[in-house]
């Protein structure tokens, strides 16, 4: 029964070089599992791209902090499994956190660049965990193609920085963020939020749209931001930033007409730690 449950990188290799044998494309979408449409929505745009399609679930030790919820996060493998048949995934890779990081385990990728700044101030160790860990699964699955949500802005220029950099052969191809209808960005996380705290989640998202039409519409960036600050905080909220970048680079904004934008955002809502990011068009 697909998706053939895979934990080795050994098996995988076998199976991928069976594939390739046969002349299939290859797509893989890296996951933490707690599987949400977000998720499958990426693993729908891998289907459509590709032959064949790898999952790849692994709490991923390396990207988490000391008093992070690597220990709490959700972990789901079966009902996750199922939702892969359902979309008629081909493997899931599934290693143990042995199989990643053997005794002897010594390397870690190191970004700069789009891994600077933003995260970076709240989550020192963040990225690299994260370089690392995606580094070794497109090693050990080389796909044509890996998908990534526009959810994590950062992660996804990250990952494409390193890919290029280490001259991996992978395309990373990034997804929009998939939200619920009130705005809230789909999170395996916001399964932490009790009702109060969901209630008053989708003021980052709001906050951060009526600024962004404030600027397009020619208002200084300045005030707009303010008041997104003060609405977000309003509503709950312990902002770790809120910032407009240039979206290619993540650099400080240069030509507010010219450069691409992107407003990003984390901010902490009781226990629980919410990021955000969506496009800014130029100011009119
Ligand atoms: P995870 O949080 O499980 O997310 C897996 C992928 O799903 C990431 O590319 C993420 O951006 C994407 N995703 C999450 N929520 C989304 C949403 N609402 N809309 C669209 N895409 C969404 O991100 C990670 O895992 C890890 O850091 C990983 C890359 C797997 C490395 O360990």
């Amino acid at each position: 029964m697909k998706p053939d449950t895979v934990r080795t990188r050994a098996d995988l290799k076998q199976i991928v070089d069976e594939w390739r044998r046969s002349r299939l494309t290859v797509a893989m979408v890296p996951t933490m599992g707690a599987l949400h449409a977000g998720h499958l929505a990426l693993v729908r745009a891998a289907s459509e791209a590709a032959d064949r399609v790898v999952v790849t679930l692994f709490v991923n030790p390396k990207q988490f902090g000391p008093a992070e919820d690597f220990g709490s996060y959700p972990r789901t493998e079966d009902s996750d499994r199922a939702l892969l048949a359902e979309l008629g995934v081909d493997v899931l890779f599934a290693p143990s956190a042995a199989e990643m990081y053997p005794d002897s385990f010594a390397t870690s990728v190191s970004v700069g660049g789009p891994a600077e700044g933003l995260e970076t101030a709240f989550r020192p160790h963040f990225f690299s965990g994260v370089a690392t860990v995606v580094a070794k699964l497109l090693i050990a699955g080389m796909p044509d193609r890996a998908f990534f949500g526009e959810k994590d802005y950062q992660q996804l220029l990250v990952v494409r920085r390193m890919a290029a950099d280490l001259g991996l052969p992978t395309e990373i191809v990034g997804c929009p963020t998939v939200r619920e209808p009130d705005g809230l960005a789909l999170s395996s996380r916001n399964a932490y939020l009790d009702a109060r705290e969901r209630a008053a989640a989708p003021a980052l998202h709001r906050g951060m749209a009526e600024a962004a039409e404030r600027i397009r519409s020619g208002e200084p960036p300045e005030p707009a931001i303010a008041d997104a600050l003060a609405a977000i905080r309003g509503a709950g909220f312990v902002v770790d930033y809120l910032e407009i970048r240039n979206a290619d680079t993540l650099a400080p904004v240069a030509d507010w007409r010219k450069d691409p934008l992107r407003m990003l955002a984390a901010a902490r809502l009781g226990r629980t730690r919410l990021i955000d990011n969506i496009p800014v068009p130029n100011p009119a």
